[in-house]
């Protein structure tokens, strides 16, 4: 059993080159710096077959961290910071150059963490050279990032391979939403206030929607999201990983294995979607051209590398039940896309309407009450609620108010922390309850391959299109309608 500990540690990241390392890594490893949050004597190796120094790899992670973050560099931390840095240059596929890592390691009697941010594809030459030099041995740990394969089965193997030199106590995944400060509260709205932990289920709510939309598009990555599409690349994990927050009952603690376990029962509740009812219960969509932000972008099918023929999807809409007691007959709709109007992230809680409406000679027809959940940007709670309109009319008269939104994290603002940094500080301090499970990855999985399966053998599969800039295909408002139902707008 790994427990916490401020030892120092040898962090290894496989990747050296990769986008997520300079996008992500470097700048949430510099801010850790600068928090004090690193051990004194922990080592940061980075690896990859680019034949550089450290020296070489030094100007690579300064100009990466320069792009990335959105503060200049303090010379002071960055002399902390840089004196860490190793480079180990290794083919992943050449057994032998694990050795070099491994004298490397063998300076120090760090607790070793290996971070792999590679394709999937390179990952079982990893955990071939590590176990061959023997470099797998607890108390050492080994971080996997999303997506782990690309289907249940892909993922078996991957979970198989890495099972052969890694135990499971020693393996963390990755999902960054994770380690973001408004799922994390997402735990204490429901479990720390009374009001909410007791007003949700299938009696009070109406229906849940999940929306998580992104300007942004493929960004350089269309050999990657091409294979995946918005289903493997975000339903898969992202907003399962929100719905089972949302949905799971009560863990017995906020241990990693109370929580995986309510969540794993909520993913394996989940009312199957598969050629039957795929095309009632789901939308995908590719996006054209549009404008965004006042700017002209590329079709999905122009962007830099594209196969004009290509089906991915882009965007996805899902109507799901879960099949248990608590939620039975509660539609979840599951939205997400690139390139749609407005980046943000929200969970809308829609209660039911009261049963007899005492005030029918108002000006307002009762609706529901709405409990509006942003998690990005502005990150804040509000409650729609009815109002008497202040005045002497003989009859009430109702307006819609909100209960004051609470601004979550204005106050802190300034030491909030970005996902990947809280996710790279837990994997040193071998915290495991904010990483995936096997069983999680897994049962996801299973619930989405018959679902992608659908797709393929439905009769016209190809993806609707939509216009860049605005909320997604037509249909994903049908999809709602069918149960009079609708989007929540943005605002
Ligand atoms: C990643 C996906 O996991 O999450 C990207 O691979 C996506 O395609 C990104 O853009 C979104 O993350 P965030 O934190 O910006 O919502």
């Amino acid at each position: 059993m790994i427990t916490e500990t401020n030892q120092a540690c040898d962090l290894v990241i496989f990747g050296a080159k990769g986008d997520l390392t300079k996008r992500k890594l470097l700048p949430a490893l510099y801010r850790l710096e600068k928090s004090k949050k690193i051990h004194k004597d922990t080592r940061i190796i980075f690896s990859g077959r680019a034949n550089w120094s450290t020296k070489d790899y030094i100007i690579v992670a300064k100009t990466a961290i320069k792009n990335f973050l959105n503060e200049e560099i303090d010379s002071v931390i960055w002399k902390k910071f840089v004196s860490r840095l190793h480079f180990c240059n290794i083919d992943f596929c050449e057994l032998l150059h694990f050795f070099r890592l491994k004298e490397i390691l063998q300076k120090k009697k760090n607790i070793i963490i290996y971070y792999c941010a590679v394709p999937p594809n390179t990952l079982n030459a990893i955990f071939t050279g590590l176990g061959n030099a023997n470099l797998n041995v607890i108390p050492a740990r080994i971080v996997l990032e999303k997506p782990l394969g690309i289907c249940l089965e892909t993922s078996k193997k991957i979970n198989n391979q890495i099972s052969k030199y890694f135990l499971e106590s020693q393996i963390f995944r990755i999902d960054h939403y994770l380690g973001k400060e408004s799922i994390l509260n997402l735990l204490a709205l429901r479990f720390a206030n009374s009001f909410f932990f007791h007003n949700w289920d299938n009696k009070i709510i109406d229906h849940i929607q999940i929306t998580v939309s992104e300007e942004v598009g493929i960004e350089g990555r269309w050999n990657y999201f091409d294979q995946m599409g918005q289903m493997r690349d975000m339903v898969q994990n992202h907003l399962l990983q929100i719905l089972t927050i949302l949905a799971m009952d009560q863990p017995k603690n906020i241990t990693s294995e109370s929580i995986q376990y309510e969540k794993v029962k909520i993913l394996r509740s989940l009312n199957p979607i598969d050629i039957n009812n795929v095309h009632k219960t789901t939308v995908r969509g590719q996006y054209c051209s549009g404008m965004i932000k006042g700017k002209q972008v590329p079709s999905y099918l122009e962007e830099y590398g594209a196969n004009k023929n290509s089906n991915t999807e882009t965007f996805v809409a899902i109507k799901v039940y879960i099949n248990n007691q608590k939620w039975f007959g509660i539609p979840f709709y599951l939205r997400t896309g690139k390139r749609l109007a407005q980046k943000y992230s929200e969970i809308v809680v829609f209660f039911k309407k009261v049963p007899i409406n005492l005030f029918k000679n108002s000006n307002l027809e009762l609706s529901q009450n709405k409990l509006i959940i942003r998690l990005e940007p502005n990150t804040n709670i509000k409650f729609n609620i009815f109002n008497k309109t202040p005045g002497l009319d003989r009859e009430y008269q109702l307006e819609n108010s909100q209960l004051e939104s609470i601004h979550l994290y204005k106050k802190y603002s300034k030491n909030l922390i970005d996902a990947y940094e809280r996710l790279l500080l837990e994997s040193m301090r071998g915290v495991k309850s904010l990483f995936v499970c096997r069983d999680e990855v897994e049962a996801a999985w299973k619930w989405i391959d018959p679902i992608i399966d659908g797709w393929k053998k439905m009769k016209n599969n190809t993806p609707e299109l939509y216009i860049s800039g605005t909320w997604g295909p037509k249909n994903s408002d049908l999809l709602l309608a069918r149960n009079n139902h609708f989007w929540h707008k943005f605002n």
